[in-house]
């Protein structure tokens, strides 16, 4: 039996996973964002871990004995999140999140102090890693910095918790700027750029490696009968590929999360910084990935239906299957700035070409339509990165909805697979980790694909109209950026 506890933005869920790859229950515990400043986004360490122990305590409620047998666990995170930890390990401040942009500044700092940074991680700064967030709090917080003696992303702060370890894996360090990609080695000089060392970074393990034992406290708490191993886990995106099975140079899905990911897996580093693909290592030795990313998929759709004081789900059942033409309306997904392929945290969103024939299902689909252009945004950069995608895999809350793929399908010009219910996800990923890191076995043998349910090709007439719209959508960004300059 195994355990996968994904620590997601928006809410925590533990699954319990059996030897044939079943998921027999799973527990979610909802968490909040905090948002103190414009563009600041943060948690508490502690509500993780309160979420962590209520998940798990449920599970345990309701499968005490396949709770008892569990031997192996593996964590799934948000990425990127910077956790201060001081000497006694307390946190000294909240936790800055992946889509908190508030050090652009800090950034262009990082980049002149270091200017390997592009070649040594693959990454252009942006202000949702994790490195230019320690500059901000040096230069903002100076008594934090200074009191600051171990830095942890997300899942680490968990697995510090569960086992009194501070481990992490290549798929996350990854994504902080301090890890020399392609050596799958933190960076000293990286660490330097920012004021840090060596000492405040925890040991680094591959993801399906052992990483810590659950405490003996926590053992007898969740009634197990030996202290299971964690494996090192994985960045939430690499956990996902891990449960999809995208373990081949060459596969390639879409997650249509809260943020937006368009992956592909590399059999070798292979980075486009100035093109804003993210190049990180996978959880798996031996694998790297590429990654488009777009902060706000379904966060357009959830932020959206706030605004229509309407349910998602009632807002995407009044829309045709497929469309029959693209929306008048034309939506700028910019809600929280934007990563791929921009990198400007400054930016923010909007709804262009409205009318007095406007409606409230128009708005709807050009929400759709606007993340499906950013994800068109992320394969053209991919692509530019030697990446060749025909099809893909979509996973994620949004791919429930078939009207969204379909128009994703006809923006990107690729055919797009459902995938059966249940089995995918970052917490089912990270349970297959906590097994490998338990039996050593082949990962292939373990990471099978799940099932595709349903092909969604591109259709032929919609396909065009969307390469037209593209021109508009593409033009939209430069003259808003200029007319921020002018004055806003
Ligand atoms: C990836 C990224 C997001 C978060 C969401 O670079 O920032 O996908 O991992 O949890």
């Amino acid at each position: 039996m195994y355990l996968g506890i994904d620590l997601g933005t928006s809410g925590i869920k533990a699954v319990l996973v059996d030897d044939s790859q079943t998921v027999l229950a799973s527990h979610t515990v909802a968490l909040d964002v905090s948002r103190p400043h414009p563009g600041w986004s943060e948690q508490a360490p502690e509500d993780w871990w309160q979420g962590t122990l209520r998940a798990l305590d449920a599970l345990t409620a309701s499968h005490p004995s396949e709770m008892g047998a569990v031997r192996g666990v593996g964590l799934s995170g948000q990425m990127h999140g910077a956790v201060l930890l001081d000497a006694a390990g307390m946190p000294l401040r909240p936790a800055i999140l992946w889509n908190d942009t508030r050090c652009e500044e800090e950034c262009l700092a990082l980049e002149d102090a270091w200017p390997d940074l592009r070649s040594v991680t693959g990454n252009v700064a942006m202000p949702g890693f994790t490195a230019p967030k320690l500059v901000w709090v040096r230069r903002h917080e100076p008594e934090i910095f200074a009191h600051t003696a171990h830095v942890l992303l997300p899942k680490a702060y968990v697995r510090y918790r569960l086992t009194g370890e501070m481990i992490e894996e290549m798929s996350d360090a990854a994504g902080t700027l301090w890890l020399d990609v392609g050596a799958r080695a933190w960076s000293e000089a990286g660490l330097a750029a920012c004021g840090m060392t060596l000492g405040q970074m925890p040991r680094l393990v591959e993801g399906s490696a052992p990483a810590g034992r659950l405490t003996p406290e926590l053992t007898r708490r969740w009634g197990m009968t030996a202290a299971p191993v964690l494996a090192g886990g994985a960045g939430d995106n690499a956990a996902g590929a891990v449960g999809l099975g995208a373990i081949r140079p060459g596969s390639a899905f879409v997650s249509l999360g809260t943020s937006g990911v368009l992956w592909a897996t590399t059999d070798r580093f292979r980075p486009n910084p100035d093109a804003t693909v993210h190049a990180f290592c996978h959880a798996l030795p031996g694998l790297w990935h590429q990654m488009g990313v777009t902060l706000s998929a379904a966060a357009s759709l959830a932020w959206w239906s706030g605004i229509a004081r309407e349910k998602e789900g009632a807002l995407l059942q009044a829309l045709p299957p497929i469309p029959s033409a693209p929306s008048d309306v034309t939506f700028l997904p910019y809600l929280s700035g934007e990563r791929t392929p921009h990198n400007d945290g400054a930016i923010r969103g909007g709804f262009l070409g409205l009318s007095h024939d406007t409606t409230r299902d128009s708005l709807t689909q050009a929400v759709l339509e606007g993340v499906a252009f950013s994800f068109r945004d992320c394969l053209d950069a991919l692509r530019s990165a030697g990446t060749t995608m025909t099809e893909a895999d979509v996973i994620g809350g949004g791919s429930r909805s078939a009207t969204w793929i379909a128009i994703l399908a006809s923006v990107l010009g690729i055919t797009l697979h459902r995938l059966a219910d249940g089995e995918t996800g970052g917490a089912f990923g990270a349970a297959r980790l906590g097994r490998l890191a338990v039996t050593g076995e082949d990962p292939v043998a373990v990471c099978t694909p799940p099932r595709r349910i349903e092909a969604i090709a591109p259709v032929p007439a919609l396909q065009a109209a969307y390469e037209e719209r593209l021109v508009y959508y593409r033009a939209l960004y430069p003259a808003l950026r200029q007319a921020r300059r002018l004055g806003h």
